[in-house]
């Protein structure tokens, strides 16, 4: 474990680190980031000093990197049953891994990987969660395109970054094996959990992306993590991760 007070972005220095031979396991853990980095990069996350926990874990799947969106269903897994067990919510996860209790948004997943020659060389798995960020500091986050909220605000109480910290590597480790696990019962347990952890199953959304504006039902999960949703038209279609992006209506 490389524990920073403040950096950048976690998931950079696990890169770099990853770039310069470490093995897989190696977690890089930080009291604030300066330059956090959330959907797909793009937009910048909010670490403020000791109130959250961010964190990259540098993984070295065995995988064909067209199962690489199942990493990240692994993390959101682990950041939902890591929350539920330190802390007095209902945490649910929004397709694919937006962090959730209720319509507001706890935490988020940014998985990074370099890929080379069909497989995955490694892959960073970066995990934000609010702990106990006041409401001020939420309210200044103007880039976050759903109402952020922290355990500070939903429970009233502040909750320990350590124990939140240490069930989160847990969890993790634990849906990280049933991924990595060659048995196909390995793979139905995590999809189970996932599916379990999964908010955004029968509810009403509304899709963009993919030429699409407009609102369906999501009816499943695939195998891979793609969402199945029914359109207005009657039709049933796929879409991978980073395809659409849905919000319940
Ligand atoms: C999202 O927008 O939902 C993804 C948020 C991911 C944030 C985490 S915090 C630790 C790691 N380092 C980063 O720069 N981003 C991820």
């Amino acid at each position: 474990m490389v524990y920073l007070p403040s950096t950048g972005s976690t998931n950079d220095d696990a890169k770099r680190l990853a770039d310069a031979g470490e093995p897989e396991g190696l977690v890089v853990l930080a009291d604030e980031q300066t330059a956090g980095r959330g959907r797909a990069g793009k937009r910048p996350w909010l670490t403020p000093e000791r109130t959250a926990v961010a964190l990259s874990v540098l993984l070295r799947p065995r995988l064909p990197a067209e199962q690489l969106p199942l990493l990240s269903l692994a993390a959101g897994v682990a950041a939902a049953e890591a929350v539920s067990s330190v802390a007095d919510v209902a945490c649910r996860l929004k397709w694919p891994n937006d962090v959730m209790v209720g319509s507001r948004k706890l935490g988020g997943v940014l998985v990074e990987s370099a890929i080379s020659g069909g497989s995955v060389q490694y892959a960073v798995a970066g995990i934000g969660l609010n702990v106990n960020v006041p409401a001020a500091d939420l309210a200044r986050w103007r880039e976050i395109t759903l109402p952020p909220t922290s355990l500070l605000m939903e429970t009233g109480a502040s909750v320990s970054r350590e124990r939140l910290t240490i069930a989160l590597i847990e969890c993790l480790d634990q849906s990280y094996g049933w991924l990595g696990s060659g048995a196909p019962e390995a793979r139905g347990t995590l999809l189970a959990r996932y599916r379990a952890a999964l908010a955004t199953i029968g509810q009403l959304v509304r899709i963009s992306g993919a030429g699409l504006e407009g609102v369906g039902v999501a009816e499943d999960v695939t195998e891979t993590g793609a969402l199945v949703l029914r359109l207005a038209d009657g039709s049933r279609r796929t879409f991978t991760h980073g395809e659409v992006t849905v919000r319940p209506v």
